[in-house]
C-alpha cells in the first residue's frame, strides 16, 4: 500500500502540534500504520540542526543562513525518515514541512521566496498529499504560544504584525494551492477541530 504524506501549517499556537498528535493517536487506534513527525527536526540530523536555529540571540542567524540550515534540516529528515516510511507505506504525519519556509524565511523574517521556491525544487522536489492548515486569528495564536512559551524562544519575541503577515501568507498558500490544502478553523474546541481534520485526512487515504 502506499504511503501518505500530511504535513499541518499555521501560526504558533494555532494547535498544530496538538491536532498532529491527535491524528497520529486516532490513526494508530484504528490499526494504520502510522508515524508522526515534525520540522525542523524529525531524524537525529535534523534535530541537531534544530538546536542551532531556534536557540540563541535572535539575529544569530541571518534569514540567508537560516534558509539553509532549515533546507539542510528537510533534507536530512527525508532521507532519513519520511521517504523510508512513505516507502514502507505509513501514514507519516509532519508538524510543519517546506510551506514553513515559504512564510518565514519567504515571507515574514527574510524576503527570500524566489530562494526559498529554487532551493525546494534542488534539494526536496516533493509536496505533502495534503496539507492541513490550521487558521487562527494573531491575536489568539500569540496568546496561546506565550502562554506555552517553552525553550526554543528565538522565534517566539515576535509580535503581532508578524504573525498577522504569516497568517495571511499561509491563507494565500492554501488558496493558490487548493487540490493540497484544507483550511480549518482552529478558533474552536481541540475536539471539534479534531473531528474536521479526521474527515480531511481519512478521505485522503482512503484514496491512496
Ligand atoms: P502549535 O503547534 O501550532 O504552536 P500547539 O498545539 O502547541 O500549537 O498549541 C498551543 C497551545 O494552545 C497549547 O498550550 C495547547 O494546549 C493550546 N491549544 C491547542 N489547541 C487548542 C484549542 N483548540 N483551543 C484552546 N487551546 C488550544
Ligand atoms: P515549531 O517548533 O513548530 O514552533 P511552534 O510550535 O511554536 O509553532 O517551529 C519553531 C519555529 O521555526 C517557528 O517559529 C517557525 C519556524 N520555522 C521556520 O522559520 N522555517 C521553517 O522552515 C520551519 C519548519 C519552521
Amino acid at each position: 500500500m502506499a504511503g501518505v504524506f500530511i504535513s499541518f501549517e499555521g501560526i504558533d499556537g494555532s494547535g498544530k502540534s496538538t491536532q498532529a498528535r491527535l491524528l497520529f493517536e486516532t490513526l494508530t487506534a484504528n490499526g494504520t500504520a502510522a508515524h508522526l513527525t515534525r520540522e525542523p527536526g524529525g531524524s537525529a540530523g535534523a534535530e541537531d540542526i534544530r538546536a542551532l536555529v531556534l536557540n540563541g540571540a535572535a539575529d544569530r542567524w541571518s534569514p540567508e543562513t537560516e534558509l539553509l540550515l532549515f533546507t539542510a534540516a528537510r533534507r536530512d529528515h527525508l532521507e532519513k525518515t519520511i521517504r523510508p516510511r512513505l516507502a514502507a507505506g505509513e501514514v507519516v504525519i509532519c508538524d510543519r514541512f517546506a510551506d514553513s519556509t515559504r512564510i518565514y524565511q519567504g515571507l515574514t523574517r527574510g524576503d527570500l521566496r524566489a530562494s526559498v521556491d529554487a532551493l525546494h525544487t534542488l534539494m526536496i522536489g516533493i509536496e505533502p498529499d495534503l496539507t492541513v492548515l490550521i487558521d487562527l486569528p494573531a491575536e489568539a495564536g500569540l496568546a496561546r504560544a506565550t502562554a506555552r512559551a517553552g525553550s526554543d524562544m528565538r522565534f517566539e519575541g515576535m509580535g503581532l504584525a508578524v504573525q498577522q503577515a504569516a497568517r495571511d501568507g499561509f491563507l494565500a498558500l492554501a488558496a493558490a494551492n487548493p487540490a493540497r490544502f484544507a483550511v480549518i478553523d482552529g478558533a474552536r474546541d481541540q475536539a471539534v477541530v479534531a473531528r474536521d481534520v479526521w474527515d480531511v485526512a481519512a478521505a485522503r487515504i482512503a484514496a491512496r
